[in-house]
């Protein structure tokens, strides 16, 4: 009798089966369940059609190495996007390879691509923890720091002065776990020049080219939970980045624009809080600053593998994010960071364990629209006109 209440290992092994196919009915089915969202959109036209007949720019990174040696990829990009965002050409580590030295080639490429098929072009990004050149370390200290900064800002936006659409100018600097004032990061910039380093770098970018928009560009501000332990919660980076802005502006310092990064997490819906966002959105509205979505992605890691659930999830992300984003008349543009599977970094940094290739963006790494680009366009399609 008693034989009966034991697990044998048979049994073992088809309870653990049974309890994996159930999961996998699940995921299709409940949990995962987004079979009844509609992602159909209307007629052909290209993401940055739809998004400007909203008085919207749509447009996306575009890395040199990949325009410049994939054929296909360079001539589908323009086609989609009316933006060209250089995401790492214009770092410090991809323009600046000695003290002394810089080096525009790669910018230079991607400006004259960008001109050449009638897009506009976004720098990214003058001032940062991170992107910094191996040299950096050893050689700025709190009594160059000032000057290599200033010059850096009036050399490279001075370069790109009537070729730049925006810039971000800096980027990151807010992370109220690490106990600063303000809720600002511990960062190389704010151990040698103090609180006013943000200030002291938009006025540098507005003398270097009075024309661009002048962006603050900041991540997570979407999210609710913590990402890890010791990071803080989209609640309190959307309350110190408003902090800063506000001290921004009652300073007079130039800043245009609130960049939004959104990198999301597919597997993380329930982070968005659609009040909570939109309430922050109009906050930044009220200071006068315009509002642009400067790097949106989905990470799919954590999705189940079936392809048609997982690009429903990816597409749902997509579109809860637009709808709620876009509902602001203040934001003006949305580029994503990447337009293809084929060139994502999430292949690099966020990888699914069963080997399969990831899947955030628009197109596929065919370049075929997927449901996630259906979702932008029905987004950019339901969006109010600016
Ligand atoms: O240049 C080397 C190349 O020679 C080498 O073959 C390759 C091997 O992995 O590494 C190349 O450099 C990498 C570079 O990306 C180009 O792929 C760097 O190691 C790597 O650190 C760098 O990562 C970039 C990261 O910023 C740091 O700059 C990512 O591509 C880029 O997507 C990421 O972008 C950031 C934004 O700037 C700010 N917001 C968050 C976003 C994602 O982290």
């Amino acid at each position: 009798m008693r034989k009966n209440y034991l697990l044998t290992r048979r049994g073992l092994l088809c309870l653990c089966l049974g309890t994996l196919a159930s999961i996998g009915t699940l995921a299709k089915s409940t949990a995962f369940n987004n079979q009844v969202r509609d992602f159909t959109a209307v007629g052909e036209a290209s993401l940055k059609e739809r998004a400007a007949a909203k008085g919207l720019i749509y447009g996306s990174v575009g890395k040199y190495r990949t325009l410049s040696s994939d054929a296909e990829f360079s001539s589908r990009f323009p086609q989609e996007c009316a933006m060209l965002v250089a995401s790492n050409e214009l770092k410090w580590r991809g323009i600046r390879p000695s003290p002394d030295r810089f080096d525009f080639t790669k910018g230079d490429w991607l400006a004259e691509f960008a001109s050449r098929h009638n897009m506009l072009f976004r720098g990214h990004t003058l001032v940062w923890h991170n992107g910094l050149p191996e040299w950096f370390q050893e050689k700025v200290n709190s009594q160059n720091a000032e000057r290599m900064l200033v010059d850096h800002i009036k050399k490279v936006a001075g370069h790109y002065a009537g070729k730049i659409h925006s810039w971000d100018v800096v980027n990151e600097a807010v992370y109220p776990t690490h106990g600063r004032a303000e809720g600002l990061r511990d960062s190389p910039w704010l151990e040698f020049l103090g609180l006013d380093y943000i200030e002291l770098a938009f006025r540098a970018a507005r003398e270097a080219d009075p024309k661009a928009l002048l962006v603050y560009n900041e991540n997570h501000l979407w999210y609710e939970g913590q990402l890890r332990a010791n990071t803080p919660t989209g609640e309190a980076k959307r309350t110190a980045v408003l902090k800063l802005l506000e001290r921004l502006k009652s300073k007079g310092t130039p800043i245009d624009v609130l960049g939004i990064q959104g990198h999301l997490r597919g597997h993380q819906l329930d982070q968005l809080h659609p009040k909570k966002l939109r309430a922050f959105l109009t906050d930044v509205a009220n200071l006068d600053l315009k509002i642009m979505v400067t790097e949106l992605d989905v990470r799919d890691h954590k999705l189940p593998k079936d392809i048609d659930v997982r690009d429903r999830l990816v597409a749902k992300a997509y579109e809860d994010f637009l709808s709620v984003v876009l509902d602001e008349p203040a934001v003006m543009a949305v580029f994503t960071w990447g337009l293809s599977d084929r060139d994502t970094w999430l292949s690099r940094v966020a990888r699914r364990k069963d080997g399969l290739p990831v899947r955030p963006l628009p197109l596929d790494a065919q370049l075929n629209r997927k449901l996630a680009w259906n979702a932008m366009a029905r987004a950019f399609d339901n969006a109010p006109m600016r």
